[in-house]
């Protein structure tokens, strides 16, 4: 029995294709290189923009042909894009040939819903779920090894779907990823460590008692052992001193920072709900490259958003040429159902979105040949 998992999106989908698949091996089946191959394909979704989901679409539809050939093949969509009931409800309408649908909290109830398919399609989209401590992964990131460290969002970003998808920010014992890192560094073949969370600097707010992302840090960095260890992502309105100053300290902490800005523009960071204005945000990259130098930062930005002006975008350009990022990535705004900016008047036109991210990627490519003259 062989399976076959396909993952769209960012780290921490990558990181629960590892439980997919951990699961799907204690039930038997083993990896294939090529989706003929399989008896059951995995589609681990993304919903954080349009493309995503479209390409999703257009992917499980082609599935149609090995269905046909194949009439046991099992074909299971789940992840952030059918957590969202409407779009789970679509493809099922769409694809017929699809067997099951789960959404982000039931993952780990997958051998469950295989066994139960031979009575029928089994669909199940829950509205929460705790973090699972229980199940194996099967780590396929070379010497990395990803270690989730909580899971949700409470910032509600404009124009973000994670929250809705993702639930409110759920925080794992300290205890319980010390025990991970220990047991991933015992197994000799991890050379990194790299703790995952939507906005890992509000770690361990959710405990009681409460426990601090720099206590989490220096906690790990005490774990014996040859490793680096780095994390992601921070949000600017939380990334404290104490923060700023472990990375400083701990030799084992990866001297690398990515600080999603978004914008350059205050109204529409204040549109955006970011919580801190460019000024703000500008402090914070002077006290970094201050305590750490050599430090790499990085950055993801958005634009058109609705409303933003030639001008608004223009101080988001300014903005990157004034921080000097080791690299960007520039998004399209994309409306996403149930946002708060989805509502929002003054959607701007595709063609000026297309624009603008044309320019600020220019702009990078002209910024990073500059650097490395320098
Ligand atoms: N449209 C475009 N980009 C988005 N991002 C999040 N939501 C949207 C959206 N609706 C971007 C942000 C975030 C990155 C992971 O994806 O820049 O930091
Ligand atoms: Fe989305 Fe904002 Fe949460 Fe990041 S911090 S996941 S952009 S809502």
């Amino acid at each position: 029995m062989k399976y076959y998992i396909v993952t769209y999106g960012c780290q921490m989908n990558v990181h629960e294709s590892e439980k997919i698949a951990g699961i799907l091996e204690s039930l038997g089946y083993s990896p294939c290189e090529k989706r003929e191959d399989a008896d059951i394909i995995v589609f681990n979704t993304c919903a954080i923009r349009e493309g995503a989901e479209d390409r999703v679409f257009g992917n499980v539809g082609n599935l149609k042909k090995l269905k046909k050939k194949n009439k046991n093949l099992i074909i299971a969509v789940c992840g952030c894009m059918t957590q969202k009931e409407q779009t789970a409800q679509k493809l099922l309408n769409t694809f017929p040939f699809v067997d099951i649908v789960l959404g982000t909290f039931n993952i780990t109830k997958l051998g469950y819903f295989i066994e139960a398919v031979k009575k029928g399609r089994q669909i199940e989209v829950l509205d929460s779920g705790e973090i699972d401590e229980v199940l194996p992964y099967k780590r396929t990131s070379g010497d990395n090894a990803w270690v989730n460290i909580m899971q949700g969002c409470n910032n509600f970003c404009t124009y973000c779907i994670v929250p809705y998808v993702r639930g409110r920010e759920e925080s794992r014992k300290e205890e319980n990823i010390l025990k991970e890192v220990r047991q991933v560094i015992a197994e000799g073949k991890y050379k990194k460590i790299t703790l995952l969370g939507q906005n890992v600097n509000s770690y361990g707010k959710d405990l009681s008692p409460q426990v601090s992302f720099s206590k989490l840090l220096s906690d790990i960095c005490a774990v014996e052992g040859d490793f680096t260890l780095s994390f992601m992502t921070s949000h600017p309105k939380d990334l404290t001193d104490d923060v700023i100053d472990t990375i400083a300290k701990e030799d084992k902490i990866e001297k690398y920072i990515h600080l999603p800005a978004q914008s350059g523009n205050n109204r529409i960071l204040r549109l955006m709900n970011r919580k801190y204005t460019r000024e703000k945000y500008l402090e914070i990259i002077d006290k970094i490259r201050a305590k750490i130098p050599n430090c790499r930062i990085t950055s993801d930005f958005i634009v058109g958003f609705p409303t933003e002006t030639e001008e608004e975008f223009e101080d988001t350009l300014s903005l990157v040429e004034k921080v000097k990022y080791d690299s960007i990535f520039a998004f399209m705004y994309s409306k996403r159902e149930g946002t708060v900016a989805e509502k929002m008047e003054g959607q701007i036109p595709e063609d000026v979105k297309r624009d603008r991210v044309n320019r600020l990627l220019a702009l990078e490519k002209k910024l990073q040949k500059e650097n490395k003259h320098d």
